[in-house]
């Protein structure tokens, strides 16, 4: 049996300066502690890892062009790009992976226009406002889907 156990965690623009941003919404932590719990979290889980953050868009969809036959699932948290980039959309569309969509803050609370995810209806999970923990549930999320080999089914996608 084929092991899909490689998850591309993607973060998109502003996330690099996390330890700089609102600390009650973002927890403080900076992007490379983040990532760093994510690997760890991962691998308990059996799941390989791996990270990519950019602040332009352009950089962020090629990097989704380029995952085909590279990574088995994708866990994104575009930032501001969410919730106005449809590039990002038909690129995630694109890769036809399992992806699960996570946000450190409660996005659905906050203001109007944070409430719309273009990655609505595409993606197999979302995990909002549990901060850096949001990542685990994410994660265990994919492992499921990965590991979804239910015989006469379809590979979860
Ligand atoms: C965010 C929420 C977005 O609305 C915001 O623009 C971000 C971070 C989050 O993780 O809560 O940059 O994606």
């Amino acid at each position: 049996m084929t092991v899909r156990n490689r998850v591309e965690i993607m973060h998109g623009v502003n996330l690099d300066q996390l330890h700089r941003r609102d600390p009650e919404r973002y927890g403080g932590e900076s992007l490379e502690a983040l990532e760093m719990r994510i690997a760890e979290e991962g691998h308990e889980l059996g799941l390989e890892t791996r990270f990519f953050q950019t602040n332009h868009e352009g950089d962020f969809v090629e990097h989704l062009h380029r995952l085909e036959g590279m990574a088995d699932g994708i866990i994104l948290n575009p930032g501001a790009w969410t919730h106005y980039s449809w590039a990002i959309r038909d690129a995630l569309e694109l890769t036809g992976l399992p992806a699960v969509e996570v946000h450190l803050s409660d996005v659905d609370q906050r203001e109007e226009w944070r409430r719309h995810s273009v990655l609505d209806g595409l993606t197999v999970g979302r995990v909002t406002g549990k901060g850096p923990a949001g990542y685990k549930d994410a994660l265990t999320l994919l492992e499921r889907k990965l590991s979804d080999v239910t015989p006469g089914r379809e590979p979860a996608r």
